[in-house]
């Protein structure tokens, strides 16, 4: 049975790993329009829970035909499995995905962007899971978005120095060249707003009627969705963090490493089993020219999505909420990996 949008609009949205970093708040933002019936998919030994307008199912992923009976009706799947999930486990969901009409798939990507994945800035990161992830959709079949959303601000902020280069216990922060150099980040509540506002589109065009000039769901079939909520440097970052904590420049310890060198180093540590070297090499590449700066095709998807309206505030006030947030999450004893 293929999958059944009305009105030529989403209805039934699939989410998987709707429980963990990215999924929870992303659950929460569909969940603030009445829009969508969401299924949950959760592995069968998950300690998951979900909101009791959510319907669960638990499905052993590596059962094609327990998948597909999850997923058929669905019009569209989330796919946010915790990094380094097996891919065979990534490409038996897409295959099921397809194979039960699901009409759009966004795949477990949520980060950089798949197009740039063989420029100078990473065509020598030895993983590039966004894009074998990207490949097993059309490989299979079915329409993929890519959601190239940047470095998550709250998470890369505070997980551990190798990420954006700050030790907020030691106040030390290690600036990647100069430090100077913006990217594109977005917070988790950002992607989510995003997110919410894309499955609200119509799905096409042509359905939609003439007289229609506004955006669609279909317009990003086997393309990227750029969300980046701001701008920032290391230095603003800093900045940020003094403005949150009421402290001065002047306590933080403050050391310059050059982009390849840290590269390097990365790589050597991922090498020796320490798989914060992974992240080390993965942040340091994002910072190097061009890895992580889509400034102009995310203004444009956000004028697309009515991103713009909610995007009144100033940035460093963006920022700044963000930062709190993060710091938040760490007194709060937040555990990025209790998924296990
Ligand atoms: N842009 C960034 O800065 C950034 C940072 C980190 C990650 N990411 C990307 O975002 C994606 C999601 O990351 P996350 O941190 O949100 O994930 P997570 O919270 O670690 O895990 C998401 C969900 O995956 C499921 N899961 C856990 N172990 C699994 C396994 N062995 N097999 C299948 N499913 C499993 C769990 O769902 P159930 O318990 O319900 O089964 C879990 O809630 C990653 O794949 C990565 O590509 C991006």
């Amino acid at each position: 049975m293929s999958s059944t949008t009305t009105n030529n609009r989403i209805t039934k949205i699939a989410i998987i790993g709707g429980s963990g970093n990215l999924g929870t708040p992303l659950l929460t933002a569909l969940l603030s329009s009445s829009s969508h019936t969401i299924t949950a998919l959760t592995r069968p030994t998950s300690t998951s829970t979900f909101p009791p307008s959510v319907i669960v199912k638990k499905v052993d992923y590596t059962s094609p035909s327990s998948l597909v009976d999850a997923l058929t009706g669905q019009d569209l799947l989330l796919i946010i499995l915790k990094a380094w999930t097996p891919p065979e486990v990534h490409q038996t969901i897409v295959r099921a995905a397809v194979d039960a009409g699901v009409k759009f798939i966004l795949p477990s990507t949520w980060g950089g962007d798949v197009s740039l994945a063989s420029s100078p800035a990473w065509r020598d990161d030895p993983i590039q899971t966004s894009a074998l992830y990207v490949k097993q959709v059309r490989e299979a079949g079915g329409k993929w978005i890519n959601v190239c959303c940047g470095f998550w601000y709250e998470w890369s902020l505070v997980l551990s120095e190798a990420c954006f280069g700050f030790d907020l216990e030691g106040k030390r922060v290690t600036f990647y060249g100069d430090g100077e150099r913006k990217i594109c980040s977005s917070s988790w509540g950002y992607v989510g707003e995003a997110v919410k506002r894309f499955v609200a589109l119509p799905v096409s065009r042509v359905e939609e009627g003439e007289g229609y000039n506004g955006a669609v769901v279909e317009d990003w079939a086997d393309e990227t969705l750029y969300i980046s909520e701001f701008e920032v440097s290391q230095k603003d970052m800093l900045e940020s963090l003094c403005r949150v904590l009421g402290s001065k420049k002047e306590e933080w310890g403050i050391g310059y490493q050059d982009i390849e060198e840290r590269v390097k180093e990365g790589e050597k540590e991922m090498g020796e089993g320490n798989m914060l070297g992974f992240a080390k090499a993965l942040y340091a590449r994002g910072f190097r020219e061009g890895a992580m700066q889509f400034e102009e095709p995310a203004r444009r998807d956000a004028e697309r999505l009515g991103l713009r309206e909610v995007d009144g505030k100033a940035q460093e006030e963006k920022v700044d909420e963000a930062t709190r947030r993060g710091l938040e999450m760490v007194r709060n004893g937040w555990n990025p990996f209790k998924s296990g």
